[in-house]
């Protein structure tokens, strides 16, 4: 049976934390079957050794009561950490199959994670809690300019991420498959880990691992005890943290473009050179196209896609066949888009033909099969069985 770990980050939360825990194992926990539902409490305490709450009494009370419950204490560091320290535990002491993010103030009513357990149990690799897909909400009690800074910080993020399918990208209620997902994350690494934008980098990173991304509806309450914690100085870093990611996303396919001009430079003194020492054209322009080829890979390999470099030597072998085969299908596309477009708007447009197969089908084409059959960053569950055939 898999195991399901829920991480509940506490600070000061001794007004919630008693109901929580009697509402998840006596009411919802016990719902939900198939899979054996813990929680780990997360609880910081105050850094400067200031008085405690007592959050982690209470905690430690029911744990006695239930064996699924446990719970770590700290030093606040953040919430980042917190949930960095949590997932760790969960993974490595609890060997969890998902860990699921939740809030213990009840913002995250507890009544939805059944669904978000279903979404796991139904394949999802990573579940996120959505107040901006049907059925999600935030409260209805919310200011005006409260809704608006959510909506558009979350659209913005969307933008920044180019993720147009993901509808709330700083929810704090999700659950993540560890195997392949989580497990490959470097949580130690993620970006503002003592404030809430670590969130939008977990987010971004765990849905890159995922094959199967779910959003399942989530109806964010109002927050029924004290203060949030979140501020504008928390709205100004999590933006930083878009930002970032968002050009890094950008950066391979800069730099994809960078090794395409090298290529092309070398392609040229390869035509250049070879006919010079007698070869005729056609013969000198497909040795230029094979060094350039030779380039391409190399400088792929070890730049753009320097995350999934491919190093043993029978792996560069087969990649390379594969690779000068989907370069064999590019020259394919250019040849047909040239042909097509200059049989409709006459030979004369060529050259702009040329443009247009490069620009809108080649580049895109070899991006394509890059990140799909050659480094495998792209991950397509109607593609899988291909991609694993191809090593
Ligand atoms: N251990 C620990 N350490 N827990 C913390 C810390 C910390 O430094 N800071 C906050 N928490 C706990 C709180 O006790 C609560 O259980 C949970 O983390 C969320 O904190 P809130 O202060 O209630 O956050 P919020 O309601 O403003 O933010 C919610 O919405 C954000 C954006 O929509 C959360 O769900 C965020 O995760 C979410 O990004
Ligand atoms: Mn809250």
């Amino acid at each position: 049976m898999d195991k399901v770990v829920i991480v509940m980050p506490t600070y000061k939360e001794k007004d919630n934390i008693e109901r929580m825990i009697t509402e998840l194992f006596e009411k919802e926990f016990p719902k939900i079957r198939n899979v054996s539902m813990h929680l780990l409490v997360v609880n910081d305490l105050p850094s400067d050794g200031g008085p405690d709450d007592g959050t982690g009494d209470i905690v430690k009370k029911y744990a006695k009561k239930f064996d699924n419950l446990h719970i770590i204490e700290d030093k606040k560091q953040g919430l980042g950490w917190a949930y960095v320290r949590g997932m760790k535990y969960a993974m490595e002491r609890l060997h969890a199959d998902a860990v699921m993010e939740m809030d213990a103030d009840f913002q995250h009513p507890p009544r939805f994670v059944a669904p978000m357990v279903a979404a796991y149990l139904d394949g999802a690799d990573y579940a996120i809690g959505s107040r901006y897909i049907k059925g999600g909400s935030v409260p209805k009690e919310w200011a005006m300019h409260r809704k608006a800074v959510s909506f558009f910080g979350n659209l913005f993020i969307r933008i920044a991420l180019v993720k147009p399918k993901i509808h709330d990208l700083t929810t704090g209620f999700r659950l993540t498959r560890v195997k392949g997902v989580l497990d490959k994350i470097k949580l130690n690494e993620l970006m503002e880990l003592s404030r809430f934008a670590y969130k939008v980098d977990l987010l971004y990173q765990s849905i890159k691992n995922s094959k199967k991304v779910v959003e399942v509806p989530l109806e964010f309450a109002p927050r029924t005890e004290e203060v949030s914690k979140f501020s504008m100085q928390e709205m100004v870093s999590t933006f930083k943290v878009a930002i970032i990611l968002g050009i890094k996303d950008k950066q391979r396919f800069i730099k994809y473009g960078a090794v395409g001009l090298i290529g092309y430079a070398i392609n040229a003194v390869g035509l250049e050179v070879f006919y010079r020492l007698g070869f005729s054209t056609g013969v000198a322009a497909a040795i230029g196209a094979e060094f350039a080829i030779v380039s391409n890979f190399i400088l792929n390999n070890f730049w753009t896609f320097k995350e999934e470099k491919i190093t043993s030597l029978a792996k560069v072998v087969s990649k390379f066949v594969q690779f000068n085969l989907s370069s064999v299908g590019a020259v394919v596309i250019q040849a047909i888009v040239v042909a097509v477009g200059t049989g409709i708007f006459g030979v004369g447009t060529r050259q702009i033909m040329l443009i247009i197969a490069v620009g809108f089908f080649v580049i895109p084409y070899n991006y394509a099969m890059y990140n799909l059959f050659i480094w495998k960053t792209w991950k397509v569950p109607a593609l899988e069985k291909i991609q694993k055939l191809l090593g």
